[in-house]
């Protein structure tokens, strides 16, 4: 799975990632509950289930990304990425992303964006460590937490064909 080397990655690398489906939706409302400060509505939920293969659960992670088309070009929207406080640091954040990485290179995706907390600065290492780059900042982004700004987050990875 590209996890690398190290103790930790190879527990990553024995972990099973499952699609989203209405039958362990439950549980992804309850790993965002968890995670997140933002509650998600109706909708995030239609489109996780939507997503196909580029949403994946497990036992201590989740994983919805969202498949968007932005002025023409074809982008993924990781919605939210996350894992459970205590099995951070083992490689499981690697392993998901490079799901989405792999998936996105296959299906010819241009760029995958996200946003994230101005005071997130786990997830920012994180995302930069796989050369993501901050590309904005969006005041008073979120409404109900605190800073309320964010970042986006930004990786191209395949430019767009020029029109003949
Ligand atoms: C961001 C997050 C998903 C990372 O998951 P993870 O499983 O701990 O990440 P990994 O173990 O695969 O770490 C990969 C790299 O990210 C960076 N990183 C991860 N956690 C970090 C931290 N706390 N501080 C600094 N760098 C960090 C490191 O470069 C790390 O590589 P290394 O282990 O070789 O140093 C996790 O911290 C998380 O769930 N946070 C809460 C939810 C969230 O904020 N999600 C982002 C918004 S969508």
């Amino acid at each position: 799975m590209g996890a690398g080397e190290g103790g930790g990655e190879m527990a990553a690398a024995a972990i099973s990632l499952d699609g989203v489906r209405d039958k362990n939706v439950m549980q992804l409302k309850k790993f965002n509950t968890a995670l997140f400060p933002v509650r998600y509505n109706d909708k995030y939920y239609a489109d996780a289930l939507a997503s196909g293969d580029f949403t994946r659960l497990g036992p201590s992670r989740l994983l919805p990304a969202l498949d968007l088309k932005e002025g023409g070009a074809i982008c993924v929207y990781i919605m939210t990425l996350g894992v459970l406080a205590p099995y951070r640091g083992l490689g499981v954040g690697t392993k998901l992303l490079n799901h989405v990485l792999d998936l996105s290179h296959k299906q010819n995706i241009w760029e995958i964006y996200l946003h994230v907390q101005t005071n997130n600065d786990d997830a920012i290492a994180f995302y930069k460590k796989f050369g993501f780059e901050i590309t904005d900042t969006i005041r008073n982004y979120y409404m109900n937490i605190s800073p309320p700004d964010c970042y986006v987050l930004g990786k191209v990875i395949a430019q767009p064909h020029a029109k003949k």
